[in-house]
């Protein structure tokens, strides 16, 4: 057995769908888990099943569909919180059950409302649950880090008796620093008996920016299982992020001399098809999948680079997937030449998919005179993911501009298979436009955030906006990418307004019960 092998927890369909806003629907997940799949991610945490029906048949149909992976969903330490995820990852080839209680002395008093000894028994209970359903459960001390030593090591014996494979000690605050967490996880290694029948886990939030360095420092210490997420996400500040752990872990492997089993080249794919899912920007300057994160602007820096690339790149973008952008297609290329670039790009695609993605690519060829690797993403992620939305985008005419008091759009929906047509005024083209889609859909969300970027250089480069909506105190992000700013909007909001459907039908989570 490889000591130095490093498992990687993938859980951006579950804590990174707990980030406001980002909720996923099941085909979302399908299409996230299966790149993970494939860039190799050794655990995939697709749900939290009890949560509601959606997550339940999320979680059931990427455990149906994930071969290679090993299939996760969470639970509370409540019998019905488990017999549900039990159940859920029942299809997997390879399912576990992460089921959790918090062990600090803040989280028991003011949050469960439990004793310790109840705590302490209902770690053992629940994990003897798990352990009726699957060889492989793993416990996890929410708020670990925060834990009294001496109760933690009892409960962490506890869990490992009672049949834990995995033990997580979370940072579920982000509170700690990286040498206390190291020390932390040392403690653990010198004084629980037991502690060599299991793999030490780390889950690190993100408040203080430190998630990231925590794990390492914790990997340094002895943990072999890093919880991430891809670009981050996840509840507050997030997570540690999936590609700083693994492309630290490979580019300074010779200070950290471990291993993990990811193909970092899908790196870049999988942080757009999380953004364009959860309609959440990558910022510009984030480490390793950011547009500028390979952006060389000072001319000493392109000097240099040019002489000789590793003066300031200290990893290749070839190594997280990201190519040049190259000069791809043009009005005349054919649909065989568009498959054979998908191919090339990394997508396999159904037929409808396909033909949609051509359909936009041909109007986008009429419009820009060069298309880049950058665009054809851009569109075929939008186009995929938008494939089961129940409203769609048909057309648009915008009247604006200086000689008019109010500005003028008219706009056509598709909504559950039936076209629509409004017009609407408003104090400039994008209040006019939302307007418009409003009187077709429905008034009660409140757009609390409207941000446009462009997808290339260029004038008549394709405009990325983003929008987030909320509606009694949730929220929900949506992306619409087009060279027509206006039109890229309205694909936003409706985006948006797709998820919020789903939101809308999703349950309330069942009570926690005290214990299991
Ligand atoms: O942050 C946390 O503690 C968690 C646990 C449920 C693992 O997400
Ligand atoms: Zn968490």
């Amino acid at each position: 057995m490889n000591t130095n092998r490093v498992t990687i927890f993938d859980t951006t369909l579950r804590d990174g769908e707990q980030s406001p806003g980002a909720s996923m629907n099941k085909e979302e997940k399908i299409r996230i888990a299966r790149i993970l799949e494939e860039m190799r991610v050794d655990v995939i945490e697709a749900g939290f099943p009890i949560a509601s029906q959606g997550d339940f048949e999320a979680v059931e149909a990427v455990a149906r569909e994930i071969k290679e992976s090993i299939v996760c969903g969470l639970a509370r330490a409540a019998k019905g919180d488990i017999d549900r995820c039990a159940e859920a990852v029942r299809p997997a080839k390879r399912g576990r059950i992460h089921t959790f209680i918090s062990t600090s002395p803040l989280h028991m008093k003011y949050k469960l409302q439990m004793a310790p000894e109840a705590v302490y028994q209902a770690v053992i209970d629940s994990v003897t649950r798990a352990r009726k359903h699957t060889d492989d459960v793993e416990w996890s001390a929410e708020d670990g880090s925060r834990t009294e030593h001496d109760f933690l090591c009892r409960c962490v014996e506890a869990a490992i008796n009672a049949g834990a494979r995995t033990i997580n000690i979370p940072d579920t605050v982000g509170y700690t620093v990286p040498d206390e967490y190291n020390a932390l996880i040392k403690m653990l290694f010198n004084r629980v008996p037991n502690i060599d029948q299991a793999i030490i886990s780390v889950h690190c939030h993100n408040d203080l920016g430190l998630a990231v360095a925590n794990s390492l420092a914790a990997v340094q210490a002895g943990a072999r299982q890093v919880e991430c997420t891809i670009n981050g996400l996840g509840e507050r500040a997030g997570n540690a992020a999936l590609e700083e752990i693994v492309m630290a872990l490979r580019t300074r492997k010779d200070h950290m001399p471990f291993d993990t089993g990811i193909n970092t080249e899908l790196i870049t794919r999988a942080s757009h098809l999380v953004s364009t899912v959860t309609g959440f920007p990558v910022q510009p300057n984030k480490a390793i999948v950011g547009a500028n994160a390979f952006a060389h602007e000072s001319g000493i820096h392109q000097d240099g680079v040019l002489k000789h690339a590793e003066t300031y790149e200290i990893m290749t973008p070839e190594s997280v997937g990201l190519r040049k952008s190259n000069l791809v297609m043009g009005k005349h290329s054919g649909r065989h030449a568009f498959r054979a670039k998908l191919k090339d790009l990394g997508y396999e695609l159904g037929d409808n998919a396909i033909n949609d993605a051509f359909k936009r690519f041909k109007d986008l060829a009429d419009k820009k005179k060069e298309i880049f690797d950058d665009d054809i993403v851009a569109l075929v992620d939008d186009a995929v993911i938008r494939e089961n939305d129940r409203i769609k985008f048909v057309s648009l005419e915008i009247v604006a501009g200086t000689k008019i008091a109010k500005q003028r759009a008219e706009i056509e929906l598709e909504i559950d298979g039936v076209v629509k047509s409004t017009v609407a005024i408003g104090d400039g083209p994008v209040d006019a436009l939302f307007n418009a889609i409003k009187q077709l859909t429905t008034d009660t969300q409140r757009l609390q955030l409207y941000q446009v970027h462009a997808v290339t250089g260029g004038t008549d480069a394709q405009a990325e906006v983003t929008v987030r909506l909320e509606e009694n105190g949730k929220t929900v992000m949506g992306q619409g990418a087009d060279t027509d700013t206006l039109v890229a909007s309205a694909r936003a909001y409706i985006n948006a307004l797709n998820k919020l459907l789903v939101k809308r039908q999703k349950a309330a989570p069942a009570p926690l019960p005290a214990s299991a």
